[in-house]
């Protein structure tokens, strides 16, 4: 067992695991679509109940998976299988790989594309990009080009794989250890720029005044799919982490601080955007387009924008390649593991593969018509994707493991695990409770919400 162990890699410290949690956690989903869908949810209302999922719902099912995660010492596939041999439910861990492989290949475009703005400023091209309609139509120039979409897109998966191939401490924790705390920094930075931009109470009432009347079922969905996308949970992602964490760490405190940093985050790049969206007179609900049309619009007006446009992206690239490392270690971990291979060839494998399935996302933004609108959904291929693994796959997979921990393999045993290097800790009890009953119920409303089409 300890040599096991040893061979699989562990965390070297608890901060460096908090901070690679933190890291997965703490990407595109708090900077790009966290922002977005508040800006198109009401503003400050759609924050508050954003909070109330997370700390409900997302913090207990957080330490679900590390629970499994760290008991089984194996990625989603191996832990379910050793946890129920013979049944069906190793196919929860299964849909967890394969979702990670999906949802790797079309976040790496949205990613590459930060790069690629990136790029754009340092080289000068973005200063051109004067008013929202010229920037409109130049974003949609640059993500239809094949070159630039699939080549960012390609450099993305490479930057990962560098720093997946190796391994747990020397490649995803040394990393995350260092670019995690620059992000922050980073980040209130751009806060404090944008708070005193002239005009800017008006985003910030917005965005931290509540107007109840706003709240709708609908609300309360999204906020709690975000809530799960932010988090990494649903597909064994925070399992594998959790499975590289000693038995000595404090597994409860550990998920607190995940939830409290990714929550900060978040909050805070809603601070750094709406005050400046207000100040330039510009629409909160831009949707995804958000931050890509509306925030180079922003900078070119502001003093010293290229400085701060650059930061913002290359801040964005930073906190993406910290998840889709989590992305690509979950598949990674599952091949070593299971199929015994070593783990570069399961890197370069699984990257290559993930190149080659991401370029029909990169492709479908207006480089190939068929792929820009399919058939029968009438949807761009990456937009598609991230419908059916983004959103229904991570629910559906949520769902079960609160299901077969709450009500199969044994709350106890789960009440066992979450104790070791937390003895004392009073509320397991009302974890065990979240965990049979309000979190089931919670994502079943979600689930049937998607299905029948409140979403
Ligand atoms: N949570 C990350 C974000 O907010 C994205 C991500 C990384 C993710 N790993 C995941 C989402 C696993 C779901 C499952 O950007």
């Amino acid at each position: 067992m300890e040599r096991k162990l040893r061979d699989r890699g562990s965390w070297s410290s608890k901060f460096g695991f908090i901070m690679a949690a933190a890291g997965s956690a703490i990407g595109l989903g708090n900077i790009w679509r966290f922002p977005y869908l508040t800006g198109q949810n009401g503003g400050a209302a759609f924050v508050l109940v954003y909070l109330l999922c997370v700390f409900l719902i997302g913090f207990p099912v957080m330490l679900n998976e590390f629970a499994v995660g760290r008991y089984t010492r194996k990625n989603p596939v191996g832990a379910l299988k050793a946890l129920n041999p013979t049944g069906y439910w190793k196919w929860v861990g299964g849909l967890g790989v394969l979702t990670g492989f999906v949802i790797l290949s079309y976040y790496s475009v949205v990613a590459g594309w930060t790069v690629g703005y990136l790029m754009k400023i340092l080289t000068g091209a973005l200063s051109q990009w004067t008013t929202t309609e010229v920037v409109a139509n130049s974003f949609g120039h640059f993500i239809a080009s094949p070159l630039n979409s699939v080549g960012y897109l390609a450099l993305f998966i490479l930057l990962t794989m560098a720093v997946v191939v190796g391994g747990v401490k020397g490649g995803i924790e040394r990393w995350c250890k260092i670019l995690m705390p620059i992000l922050l920094g980073l980040l209130i930075l751009l806060v404090v720029r944008s708070v005193t931009l002239p005009g800017s109470g008006k985003g910030l009432l917005f965005y931290l005044k509540p107007d109840f009347s706003v709240i709708s079922g609908k609300t309360v969905l999204m906020a709690l799919g975000q809530a799960f996308f932010s988090l990494s949970l649903g597909m064994g992602a925070m399992m594998t982490y959790g499975s590289y964490i000693s038995k000595e760490d404090n597994l409860v405190t550990s998920g607190f601080w995940v939830c409290l940093g990714d929550t900060l985050i978040a909050v805070l790049a809603g601070l750094a955007l709406f005050p400046a969206v207000f100040a330039f007179g510009l629409q909160p609900e831009a949707g995804p387009k958000l931050i890509f049309i509306v925030l180079p619009a922003v900078f070119s007006k502001i003093p010293a924008g290229t400085g701060v446009g650059a930061l913002f992206f290359l801040l964005l690239a930073i906190a993406a390649l910290t998840s889709t490392v989590s992305l690509l270690e979950v598949v990674t971990a599952y091949l070593v593991d299971d199929k015994g291979w070593p783990r570069h060839k399961a890197v370069f494998s699984v990257g290559f593969l993930s190149i080659l399935f991401g370029s029909l996302s990169a492709l479908s933004q207006g480089a190939v018509k068929g792929l820009g609108a399919l058939p029968l959904f009438n949807k761009p291929f990456l937009d598609l994707m991230d419908m059916i693994f983004g959103n229904y796959s991570l629910s559906f997979g949520a769902f079960r493991l609160v299901v077969f921990v709450g009500w199969k393999w044994g709350i106890k045993k789960a009440v066992e695990e979450l104790k070791m290097g937390n003895p004392e800790f009073p509320y397991f009890g009302v974890w065990a409770f979240l965990i049979r009953f309000v979190c089931p119920l919670a994502v079943a409303f979600v689930l049937m919400g998607m299905a029948f089409g409140w979403i």
